[in-house]
């Protein structure tokens, strides 16, 4: 028998207000036009006032363990994936295990940016197989619309903000038995060359302020194919899966274009490619477990399947993780 990270149950969030592109046109020198063939991008949803990247989180987090049948208080690890915390500190996860009634467990966050739920997930699913903790809750959670330049329209009109949750639970399966469910194999890369690309320009050690988010958007896609490409191979070949046997691949929704490249790259079908990003546009960490849930909850994605996830985004950071559900 060997010890395995399975996936309990999911929950995701989004604000109240939802941002139609003809809106953003309002604001910036674009269109709806540009937003849609550019990035397959239609809607986002914009966090107001009381609506925190803790709230998001607290809320997804409830509805996963609503979803895996577990109190708030048998979760012995919690970690929340962000670039957008409510503060410099407390981390979030701390925020989010105060509102779910969860008290002296562990609880930390992880910044990876567009690439945080991955890097979340392998660090909980290494932690729960060392036996250091045996119910984990990984979110990854955003408010992204207050780290952007309102005037930047090569920026701001290609992210929104929410949240998603996992609750994964360590459980002795079969190794043997291929229905044996768990994360098989997760990888995750970083490379700090290429910082300048995509980063937020202040913090609390350089300029004292939060910052806004500033990209080379030509640069990061060409990036992110190759690297994406890359790494979905790499734990393919670390699993002994094939690309022809994933039922699902569920992104990082950054752009349709990556998407559909990257897919195309390992030979799927776009009709395996779970796709969330016309709906609720660049959501960063949040953006993996929201378009999970999203596709659990409209029956697309079921019990038993082999889903890929894959991310990339500012560092750069990327990873992958396979999983049977
Ligand atoms: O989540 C982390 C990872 N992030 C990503 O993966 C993002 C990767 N990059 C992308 O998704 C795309 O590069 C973008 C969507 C950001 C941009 O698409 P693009 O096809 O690479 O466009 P571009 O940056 O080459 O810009 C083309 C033109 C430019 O005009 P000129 O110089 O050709 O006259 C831009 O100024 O489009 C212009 N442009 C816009 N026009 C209307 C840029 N933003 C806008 C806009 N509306 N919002």
């Amino acid at each position: 028998m060997t010890l395995r990270s399975v996936i309990r149950g999911s929950g995701s969030a989004l604000p109240a207000r939802a941002v139609a592109n003809a809106e953003m046109a309002d604001l910036v020198d674009t269109t709806d036009e540009w937003i849609v063939e550019r990035t397959g991008i239609r809607n986002r949803y914009l966090a107001g006032e009381g609506e925190t990247t803790s709230s998001l989180a607290s809320e997804a987090a409830a509805m996963a363990l609503e979803a895996a049948g577990f109190s708030g208080d048998s979760i012995d690890l919690i970690i929340v994936a962000t670039a957008s915390p409510d503060q410099t500190f407390p981390a979030v996860a701390t925020i989010v295990q105060n509102a779910i009634g969860c008290r002296g467990t562990i609880a930390f966050d992880v910044a990876a940016v567009c690439s945080g739920f991955l890097y979340a997930l392998g660090t909980a699913d290494a932690l729960l197989k060392t036996g250091a903790a045996k119910r984990a809750l990984v979110i990854g959670a955003e408010t992204m619309s207050r780290l952007l330049d309102w005037e930047d329209r090569t920026t701001c009109v290609l992210f929104g903000d929410g949240a998603g949750a996992m609750v994964l639970e360590a459980t002795e399966v079969d190794a043997n038995d291929p229905a044996a469910p768990g994360i098989l194999a997760t990888r995750l890369h970083a490379d700090g060359a290429y910082n300048e690309l995509l980063y937020v320009d202040g913090g609390p050690s350089t300029t004292g302020t939060v910052g806004k988010l500033r990209m080379k958007g030509r640069e990061v896609f060409r990036h992110a194919v190759v690297n994406l490409a890359a790494v979905l191979e790499e734990v393919l070949d670390a699993t002994g899966h094939s690309a022809a046997e994933i039922d699902w691949v569920v992104p990082h929704q950054a752009n349709a274009r990556i998407l559909d490249a990257t897919a195309r790259k390992l030979g799927l079908p776009a009709e395996k490619v779970i796709v969330t990003v016309d709906r609720h546009a660049n959501t960063s960490a949040a953006s993996v477990p929201l378009a999970f849930d999203t596709a659990v909850r409209d029956g697309r994605i079921k019990p038993g399947q082999l889903v890929m996830f894959e991310a990339m985004g500012g560092g750069f950071t990327w990873g992958a993780s396979l999983v049977r559900l």
